[in-house]
């Protein structure tokens, strides 16, 4: 067997990676990505970790919570970012009830998502009453990102999308469950809406890095979901997202001028045609040069050998 020598690749990064980033005391920069090209432009734009978030249960396939999101749904997804993307560590969110209710499907799962799905980890929700399921992931050599706070799989627990550890009791338990999701060996953990101080304070006391949403600028990184960043949304925008563009209007002034250029016939111009020569036209369709129908302008310009 002959060994040619690969043209040289940027390695994907790894948990190694981002314990790297975290030594040297850099903000890790994290945005949800669902689609194949978004990954691409994300992973161009050198962010280095990409969350296959279950919140594309709502930003993309339109349900009312992430409860209603499958392992099918995590996969397919999960492969289109991976597929997109050659640098950023891919992180898939487990769905509900893919993890916790058995360590063997815990285990199963965590497995589909990184063996088919080309992850390079998963992360799953809940501090102390996860610990277990982290463990046993991590055990069997998968990487695993925590995510405690606001954990929207149990929003109907929760009974709504409020900042969590407010109370001494509450914020005495997230500090209990961050020092859970660190001990069972998650390599960094998701701080969801959590009030700033607690969470830098978190931060402090760990020694991985702590992600945030709507946690301040004290942890050691932030996520965000990519469509509130890239303002797709007209109605809502959660407090902790910031707009870096308008997309919901910039797409809807696109589509509203394709479709008034559609109805004017200014859409598709000789730039977005083709042609074929006129006399072998006629012998498709078997007609003279003298039966071609009156008006059709011959030879517009559009050069006959250009491929769109
Ligand atoms: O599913 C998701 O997008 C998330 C982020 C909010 C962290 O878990």
């Amino acid at each position: 067997m002959s060994h040619v020598p690969s043209p040289q690749k940027a390695s994907r990064l790894t948990i190694a990676s981002i314990a790297r980033l975290y030594a040297d005391g850099e903000r890790i920069a994290m945005l949800t990505a669902y689609d194949y090209l978004t990954a691409r432009i994300l992973d161009e734009a050198g962010i280095p970790m990409l969350l296959v978030g279950d919140s594309l249960g709502q930003v993309i396939l339109g349900y009312d919570s992430t409860v209603r999101v499958t392992m099918t749904e995590m996969l397919h997804h999960t492969k289109a970012v991976v597929r997109g993307t050659s640098r950023a560590l891919v992180v898939a969110d487990m769905p509900f009830l893919s993890y916790g209710v058995t360590p063997e499907a815990s285990l199963e799962n965590a497995g589909i998502l990184m063996r088919e799905g080309g992850a390079g980890a998963v992360k799953l929700e809940g501090g102390e009453r996860s610990a277990k399921t982290i463990e046993t992931i991590v055990r069997a050599g998968i990487p695993v990102m925590g995510h405690i706070g606001l954990t929207p799989q149990s929003i109907h627990q929760l009974g709504g999308h409020r900042v969590q550890g407010k109370t001494r009791a509450a914020g005495r338990q997230l500090l209990a469950d961050a020092l859970a999701v660190q001990q069972a060996g998650a390599f960094g953990m998701v701080l969801e809406l959590v009030p700033e101080q607690l969470a830098a304070a978190i931060t402090d006391r760990l020694h991985v890095p702590t992600i945030g949403i709507g946690a301040g600028a004290g942890c050691s990184g932030q996520v965000q979901v990519i469509t509130d960043l890239l303002g797709m949304s007209a109605e809502f925008t959660p407090k902790h997202a910031r707009h870096y563009t308008e997309l919901h209007a910039i797409i809807k002034a696109a589509a509203e001028a394709y479709r008034s250029d559609v109805a004017s016939g200014a859409f598709p111009g000789p730039d977005e045609s083709s042609r074929m020569d006129d006399a072998t036209l006629d012998e498709v369709l078997g007609r003279t040069a003298l039966d071609r129908p009156e008006g059709v302008e011959t030879g517009s310009g559009i050069p006959l050998d250009r491929d769109l």
